[in-house]
């Protein structure tokens, strides 16, 4: 079956890999667009960044909005110690010829759940949560039109990488966080606690580098550059690729496994803003409201990944 879907991201060198699994899959997902938010970097680069991958891909008909150049009620952070000035640092890349669409990415976000049929639409947020709350905020009765949010962000056995309570996604936009867990709407979850079973090993980056693809060498890149950061700090064996995840779940869900729980967003506390605090041990009779991820089969997922990008 494939499901609609909607792309929100902030690339990012996982982000990218991400949208390029999206864009090579579509028996399972139809991307109707996708929605750049600031993040990893800010809005203008995201926003570029998204078709840049686009462009790599072939895909130069997809819809790409700019969204929300700074959380709801914060200063921005950014990571570009992680993926570098540009973003995407790594391969050299052209500069994108596709242009934006007109329009802001809220208002597509609202725009595409009013018009598609009630429930048919999947929401892939793989950054900061601010284009979706905003959405949520400004039109309310879209809400219980989302099929389901699959989202990376949050940890909770794994701790934070932003913070030691926080995760990078959430700690930016924490008051986005907290209206998108309140919204209602189905959830699921990969947090670090599954995106750090997901490494880039030496073995898995030559796997993409021998597809012998402008593909196959941008990936191996790409992830070459964003592990060296999560190797150092872990003392891993790769880096952690978060974000493809979420767009795996959607096309093979049994590589995961989680558990239903509830979890609620700190906005209060600097020193533990942005913790996703998931009730693993129904200790409170707080609502479940998402499906919090806690394992990955891993050979599973390179192979998947490593088998759809080399349709591109
Ligand atoms: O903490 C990891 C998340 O933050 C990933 O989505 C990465 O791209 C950054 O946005
Ligand atoms: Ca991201």
């Amino acid at each position: 079956m494939t499901r609609k879907i909607i792309i929100d991201t902030d690339p990012g060198q996982d982000d990218a890999v991400a949208i390029l699994l999206a864009l090579a899959s579509p028996e399972e997902v139809d991307v109707l667009g996708i929605t750049a938010v600031a993040g990893n970097v800010p809005l203008e680069l995201t926003a570029k960044n998204v078709r840049i991958v686009c462009e790599l891909a072939g895909k130069r008909d997809v819809k790409v909005f700019a969204g929300c150049d700074r959380p709801l009620g914060r200063d921005l952070v950014t990571a570009e110690y992680i993926h570098g000035k540009t973003g995407l640092d790594g391969p050299v890349l052209p500069d994108p010829t596709m242009t934006l669409q007109d329009g802001h990415a809220v208002d597509f976000i609202i725009e595409t759940l009013r018009t598609e049929p009630e429930g048919s639409v999947t929401l892939c947020p793989l950054g900061p949560l601010t284009n979706i709350a905003t959405a949520f905020q400004k039109a309310p009765d879209i809400m219980p039109r989302v099929a389901e949010i699959v989202l990376m962000g949050g940890a909770y056995f794994e701790v934070g990488n932003v913070t030691p309570a926080a995760e990078f996604n959430i700690y930016v936009d924490p008051e986005a966080a907290e209206i998108v867990f309140k919204s209602g709407a189905p959830i699921t979850v990969m947090p670090l606690d599954v995106t750090h079973k997901a490494l880039t090993t030496r073995a898995r980056i030559e796997a993409f580098r021998d597809l012998d693809t402008d593909v196959g060498r941008a990936v191996a890149e790409w992830t070459d550059f964003f592990e060296r950061f999560d190797m150092e700090k872990y003392g891993s064996e790769g880096g952690p690729l978060h974000d493809p995840c979420v767009i795996a779940y959607l096309i093979k869900p049994t590589l995961f496994s989680g558990r239903h729980v509830n979890v609620e967003i700190e906005t209060a506390s600097e020193l533990t803003r942005g913790m996703t605090v998931a009730d693993w041990w129904g200790v409170t009779d707080r609502p479940k409201n998402a499906m919090f991820m806690g394992d990955v089969d891993a050979d599973g997922f390179f192979d998947l990944l490593t088998g759809r990008l080399a349709r591109l």
